[in-house]
């Protein structure tokens, strides 16, 4: 049944010319019928490079929109329409403007977790991979930075120098994790490195061997001569890993590491977006995308 829905996903995508982006938390059946897999960002700017003039984006909502924005000329739809980043649409826009007006100078930093809207009202975009390098460069000291405060409080670590603001929020699936899963996991694992996203609590990520994006944690553990790995990051790339390095040992943080949002589509949904009858064609007006594309081209510049 899987298989056949697959063949069909494969004929239609062919026969229609669509490119199929599979961000790396999606599950496995939709992973084998994607065009690319990876982290969100790097999903975005392959987009740009495919020469389709369609794209599906089985991930969520942010991720589709950074596609719009960087490929404005593209049709881009998101597969399913109710998978949103519950991180990425925390604040709205009167929020930074009114932290702006209240705090002339200050730059205000947006992960690329963040809504196109969002990102109208922001100076530049960082990925978990490039937070440190594009922060060490800006010139303002005193920086907002949105919408993640775990990423943002490790960001502000390792500039001491810098004025460093955060707001409450964050990622609800990494945030959750707590220092005593650590430390229970590590005990049962004593010689494997624990590897972790920084959207974990401070805590969490001070018990780390490596930090870092999802694509960086799968780099890592795949080019370390190391043989034992905790993931701290959701459970696909436990299993990814696992099945790319036979010869490794990979253990999940913990088994609620699960981004429901990132697993709302089916293959079905997929399949109906093929047929034109689901997903969300992600539209937007000139004006936004003028805007919201301009901090991802400060990040890029920077970069
Ligand atoms: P990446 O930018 O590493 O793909 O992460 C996206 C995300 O949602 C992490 O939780
Ligand atoms: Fe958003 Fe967290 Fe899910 Fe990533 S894992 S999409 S940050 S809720």
């Amino acid at each position: 049944m899987i298989r056949d829905i697959q063949e069909e996903i494969l004929r239609l995508k062919k026969e229609k010319d669509v490119c199929i982006l599979a961000h790396s938390y999606q599950t496995c059946d939709i992973l084998e019928i994607a065009d690319f897999v990876g982290d969100s960002f790097a999903l975005s700017k392959l987009a740009k490079t495919a020469p389709n003039k369609t794209v599906l984006m089985c991930g969520v909502r942010f991720m589709a929109e950074t596609c719009k924005l960087l490929s404005p000329e593209k049709k881009v739809i998101l597969s399913s329409p109710h998978a949103g980043c519950p991180m990425a649409e925390q604040f709205e826009p009167e929020d930074i403007e009114k932290f702006k007006a209240e705090n002339p100078g200050s730059a205000v930093v947006a992960y690329i977790n963040t809504t196109a809207k969002l990102k109208t009202k922001c100076d530049v975009c960082v990925t978990s991979a490039s937070a440190l390098s594009i922060v060490g460069k800006l010139e303002e000291k005193d920086i907002l930075f949105i919408p993640d405060p775990n990423l943002g409080n490790y960001v502000a670590k390792n500039f001491p120098e810098k004025n460093i603001k955060v707001i409450n929020g964050g990622c609800p699936i990494h945030g959750a994790i707590k220092v005593d899963e650590v430390k229970a996991v590590k005990e049962e694992h004593p010689d494997a490195l624990f590897l972790v996203h920084p959207e974990c609590v401070p805590e969490v990520v001070e018990l780390a061997d490596y930090v870092g994006s999802t694509s960086g944690i799968m780099k890592y553990a795949k080019e370390s001569q190391h043989k034992e790995f905790i993931i701290g990051t959701e459970i696909s790339i436990t299993a990814q890993l696992q099945m790319a390095c036979p010869d490794k040992k990979f253990y999940s943080l913990s088994k609620d590491l699960i981004c429901p949002d990132m697993k709302a589509t089916t293959l079905v949904d997929v399949l109906n977006c093929l047929k034109g009858e689901g997903g969300e064609e992600i539209v937007m007006d000139e004006e936004t995308i003028k805007a919201a594309v301009k901090p991802i081209e400060k990040m890029l510049e920077l970069g």
